[in-house]
């Protein structure tokens, strides 16, 4: 459930019109709902209930920094994979005691950075990687508080791109392996041996896959239990799925009573590593119709975002509602392709979609709030485009729109 709402045959964010966004701020435009964010991350919580858990936010779906603000001020934690998130999660008010560093190859200038800052956690996905840790810490004094990401290949049944945990992906410690590691780890003079960690993929729209990849976590939770390794904390990552146009995801109270009878009687703080989920239904990608064009075969509507602003269509072919933002009837629907400037053929953000539209209009890409933004490039010199919160009546700027002078700042001509 969103706060995208049509009334009167126009769009609203919250209680602001989006065609005035629109005129205010230009197009393409990133609109977000702070409302949206914040119910979502309280679904979250709440289906946590009881259990000692903590949410970390997964930076990378949308990393501005009023966004990671708001989430602090909520009391977040947060899911970073890179030197970068951190410093991002650090000048947005986030508590670096709440944060988790994932990813398949931390640099030991990035380590030392999450250890001087006191994370709570690494989620070390390999041998190698885990004595680079231990390398680091030591040459720091201290002591690195440390996770396994096991790989229990399973299948996610998501696709293929965007699936982490079968066993020909790059993800995670294979299963078999994971117990020796452990043991190793725990042998290490520089680290502290705190929890497992478990991703296998992103936009999941069924609980199995989830529980079971729980299963055969627990198998090796018990195991390691007997051999004395006592785990303080379970993080099951992130990848619950949304509703993009008809898929229909476990909400997150399912989600946590499912996994909530599977651990009755572990002693285990729980984890969750939620980006989509929060994000995804709190964004639009505002953008103009530019040209309407017909050939022998098709209708296209030109519009000013492009595969640059949001890569998601064109790199996962992946489906996001495209609306006017005020509803016309003055002319007939017609099917066309939504394609955007950028000089490939690739580059579309929806294709057959049932339009009444005019050049000059404005349509609304939904669903953008995640993977929109922090995905996006200057691709064929394209600034990136101006991001804005809304909160009831009032909006914010959140991110300027790029200036000309910002695309080649950093470059330098030949003596
Ligand atoms: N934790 C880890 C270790 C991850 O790799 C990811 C996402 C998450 C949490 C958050 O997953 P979520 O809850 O957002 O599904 N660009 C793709 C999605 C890539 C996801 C990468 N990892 C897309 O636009 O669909």
């Amino acid at each position: 459930m969103d706060y995208f709402i049509r009334k009167d045959n126009t769009l609203f964010a919250e209680e602001c019109r989006v065609a005035e966004l629109a005129k205010s701020y230009g197009t393409p435009l990133y609109v977000y709902s702070r409302a949206t964010i914040e119910r979502h991350w309280h679904a979250f919580d709440d289906a946590a209930g009881e259990q000692p858990h903590l949410i970390c936010y997964a930076v990378k779906a949308n990393s501005n920094l009023a966004i990671l603000n708001l989430l602090a001020r909520l009391g977040s934690g947060f899911d970073i994979v890179s030197k970068g998130e951190l410093a991002r999660v650090l000048a947005a008010g986030g508590d670096a005691a709440k944060v988790v560093f994932s990813g398949v190859a931390k640099k030991s200038d990035e380590i030392r950075y999450a250890l001087e800052q006191g994370i709570y956690c690494f989620n070390v996905e390999s041998a190698p990687e885990l004595a680079r840790i231990n390398r680091v810490a030591g040459e720091l004094g201290v002591k690195a508080p440390v996770s396994l990401r096991v790989n229990p290949d399973v299948d996610a049944g998501t696709h293929p791109y965007i699936s982490t945990g079968l066993k020909e992906n790059k993800f995670g410690i294979s299963i078999e392996d994971a117990e020796a590691l452990y043991l190793a780890a725990d042998n290490l003079p520089h680290l502290e041996v705190k929890g497992i960690d478990c991703h296998i993929g992103s936009q999941l729209t069924e609980l199995t896959p989830f529980l079971d990849a729980l299963d055969r976590v627990l198998v090796l939770i018990n195991k390691l239990a007997a051999t004395g390794i006592k785990l303080s904390h379970l993080d099951v990552g992130g990848g619950l799925g949304v509703c993009y146009r008809d898929e229909t995801p476990p909400h997150p109270k399912e989600y946590a009573k499912a996994l909530a009878e599977k651990l009755a009687g572990y002693d285990l703080t729980l984890l969750y590593e939620p980006g989509r989920a929060i994000m995804a239904n709190a964004g639009i990608l505002v953008t103009e119709v530019e040209f309407l064009k017909t050939n022998q075969d098709r209708h296209f509507a030109i519009v000013d975002a492009a595969m640059n602003d949001l890569i998601r269509p064109s790199l996962y072919q992946s489906w996001q509602e495209i609306i006017p933002v005020e509803q016309r009837r003055d002319v007939d629907e017609l099917s066309y392709d939504v394609v955007g400037p950028v000089c490939e053929t690739g580059d579309f953000l929806g294709k057959d979609r049932l339009l009444a539209i005019k050049p000059g209009d404005l349509l609304a890409v939904r669903s953008a709030g995640a993977y929109g933004f922090t995905m996006s490039s200057n691709y064929n010199s394209r600034p990136r485009a101006a991001e804005v919160l809304v909160d009831k009546d009032s909006r914010h700027l959140i991110r300027e729109r790029e200036t000309l002078a910002q695309l080649w700042q950093g470059e330098r001509l030949l003596p």
